[in-house]
């Protein structure tokens, strides 16, 4: 054994006390390993079924998975009704707060009454089961309301982040087809409000478009464009419409909704979600990765609902736990740096879920910050989205967690819809910026090309991480696109039938799984997926660019910045700093400001292949002041030369 390797020793073991207490045990491991299908079986058992399922899983048609496919079940009833039915309909749900600084409790009960409300009212408009919403919504009370409002009619929600740009809106509306926009008059950003409906009307301007409706929840008071006929009030309509409403079940794998997410071509991908098997995961990990106890808990993720994290761990796992959770409408920043730990102060936070990205940016803010304030509430502490590097992780521990709350990593995807590998709290011996292990219930590996199995400890020789097993809340694939879904995923270890992730990872020692990146052209910018052919596309859009090409080169705060390398027209008259500043604005207008490049560099030349293809790494190593690695393979090595020369001025 490898017992004294520094790996091993850096690790962090639950307390007694802790493990004791713990929802999850060693034990959890070993049932899921005597019979897979059974043990998820009794973790889907944990919801309501309208209908009991008698089989679990179908693989049949790989890669199409089809989980307790015969049971029927309603998601908003096991996120909101069977508690209220319970008993528990005066417990706080959502403790809300705004960005301004106003608040409000919310409570089963009432949640319940307003998610009929928005289902009256939807089914009052002519949808039906099946057709699509878009919501485009800042963190509000009615953008939860909204999704579970879908989620009780059967209608598949798409969630668009409320950063993206009305291009990016359009996209999504057009390649889903939804027949309806919920959206909020504007968003309040550092105490201004900014507007947001009017993105959407920019949207919808002149294209063919499936829309009927824009349904618009006053918040900031802001003034907004109007299309009478089309667009409609909230407090004028879902508020006036009745509470009560009865759920009607659906079938396990009727969709439940759509998100798009970065590929490595510039369209967005639409990865659909379906009932059951989500529910059944998300639902599970909450409880067990978070050690959640419903009536003891106050729970906070602080993601945006755009991004799936919000979709898994706000809405449909700690809803389907009865969870107390906050719901944050602002930055950590808003008034000041203070804000996270005055409300974790206020309402006694014991779980809180975060990005590395954002640890990294409190460190940088100074302990001072979070020690002036009592975090002895928190018991559990949560990292998604990209790798934590051990010192954010130790800090992370230290000064949040008081030296002694456990840190779950949990490694997950857009596409896995709920967390996949992770330390479990009571149980596992964390280390410091390891993802460690996968769940009980989920299988993965680390491969090479050919698909064997990489060598313990041999930190050089990274693999691939892939699923050799199906799971519950896996994609059920993209939408409209079912070649692209098995191309993507399925292809490249298409004859051991195993997904692949599109991440880099290593087995250290001790057999322990540490996540290294993306293997793929997808960078990740402050744990947000951005596609380099994305930013490259909205770069060529602009008449003065010719060509570009863009890497993610690591960043201290953010894991990885976009850097860009452009070639301008012929015609370019501006070649200076103006350029830059504009180029940068263009892939916010046309993106969104999480994708505006850190950097552009205007070269003469881009590094390529004989085949074409644009050297990416070579120009990591650029971006990043790397000596250069191989270059025999490009066409014209002098290029570098060129680049450098510029580079000398930047
Ligand atoms: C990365 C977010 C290391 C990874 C839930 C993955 C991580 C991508 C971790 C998915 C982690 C997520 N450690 N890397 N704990 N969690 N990632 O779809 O590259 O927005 O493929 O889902 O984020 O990003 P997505």
């Amino acid at each position: 054994m490898t017992d004294n390797t520094a790996d091993h020793l850096d690790a962090y073991p639950p307390t007694a006390e802790f493990a004791a207490a713990a929802n999850a045990g060693e034990s959890l491991y070993d049932r899921a390993a005597a019979d897979r299908e059974a043990f998820w079986a009794e973790q889907a058992r944990r919801l309501h079924w309208h209908q009991p399922f008698t089989r679990v899983l179908d693989w049949d048609d790989a890669p199409f998975a089809q989980w307790f496919a015969d049971g029927k079940l309603n998601v908003a009833y096991n996120c909101v009704d069977r508690h209220v039915l319970d008993g528990h309909g005066e417990q706080v749900a959502i403790h809300w707060e705004g960005e301004p600084g106003d608040s409000r409790d919310i409570t089963y009960a009432h949640l319940l009454a307003e998610v009929c409300r928005a289902a009256n009212y939807l089914t009052e408009l002519g949808l039906k089961a099946g057709d699509r919403v878009a919501i485009y919504m800042p963190m509000v009370p009615e953008a939860i309301v909204s999704m579970l409002a879908c989620a009780r009619l059967g209608l598949t929600h798409s969630v668009v982040f409320a950063g993206f740009s009305p291009s990016a809106l359009r996209q999504r509306v057009d390649d889903a087809q939804a027949r309806l926009v919920i959206t909020t008059d504007g968003q309040w950003r550092r105490g201004k409000p900014a507007p947001l409906k009017e993105a959407v009307d920019e949207a919808l301007v002149g294209s063919e478009h499936s829309v009927e409706h824009v349904l618009v929840v006053r918040r900031t008071e802001i003034e907004v464009p109007w299309t009478d006929g089309r667009d409609l009030w909230w407090h004028e309509t879902v508020a006036e419409a009745s509470a009560d409403h009865e759920a009607q079940p659906f079938d396990a794998e009727h969709p439940l909704y759509i998100l798009y997410t970065s590929g490595t071509t510039g369209k967005p991908k639409g990865i659909l979600h379906t009932s059951g098997g989500y529910l059944t995961q998300v639902s599970y990990t909450h409880h067990n990765v978070f050690d959640h106890r419903a009536g003891q808990d106050v729970y906070w993720c602080t993601a945006d609902i755009g991004w799936v994290t919000g979709h898994s761990y706000i809405v449909y796992g700690p809803l389907s736990n009865r969870a107390t959770q906050v719901v944050y409408e602002g930055t950590p920043n808003s008034p000041d740096e203070h804000r996270h730990w005055q409300i974790v102060e206020k309402y006694g936070v014991s779980i809180y879920y975060t990005a590395p990205t954002l640890v990294r940016t409190f460190m940088k803010w100074g302990r001072e910050i979070p020690d002036a304030h009592d975090l002895s509430s928190i018991r559990v502490l949560g990292s998604v989205g990209e790798p934590i590097n051990p010192e954010a992780w130790r800090w992370y521990r230290e000064v949040i967690g008081s030296n002694s709350a456990p840190i779950v990593d949990t490694w997950w995807q857009t596409e896995t819809g709920a967390i996949m590998i992770s330390p479990l709290p009571g149980v596992t011996a964390a280390k410091p910026g390891a993802a460690m292990t996968p769940l009980p219930g989920i299988s993965a590996k680390v491969v090479d090309e050919e698909g064997n199995p990489v060598h313990l400890g041999e930190t050089e020789a990274n693999g691939y991480l892939v699923l050799d097993q199906p799971w519950p809340s896996m994609l059920r694939g993209i939408w409209g696109d079912p070649d692209r879904y098995r191309s993507t995923y399925w292809e490249r270890y298409a004859e051991q039938g195993w997904y692949f992730a599109g991440d880099g990872a290593k087995l250290d020692a001790d057999g322990d799984l540490w996540v290294l990146g993306r293997v793929d052209d997808v960078m990740n910018v402050s744990g947000h997926r951005i596609s380099t052919a994305e930013v490259e596309s909205a770069l060529v859009g602009h008449h003065s660019v010719a060509e570009a090409a863009v890497v993610g080169a690591s960043d201290d705060t953010t894991g990885q910045g976009i850097v860009a390398f452009v070639i301008l027209t012929a015609g370019a008259a501006d070649t200076g700093q103006d350029l830059i500043a504009e180029l940068k604005a263009e892939v916010s207008r046309e993106i969104s400001p999480i994708a505006r490049p850190r950097e552009i560099h205007i070269v003469p030349e881009l590094p390529k292949t004989r085949s074409g293809k644009i050297m990416r790494r070579l120009l990591r190593d650029v971006a990043e002041g790397r000596e250069l690695g191989d270059t025999s393979t490009l066409v014209d090595p002098n290029v570098f030369e060129a680049i450098r020369t510029q580079k000398a001025n930047w």
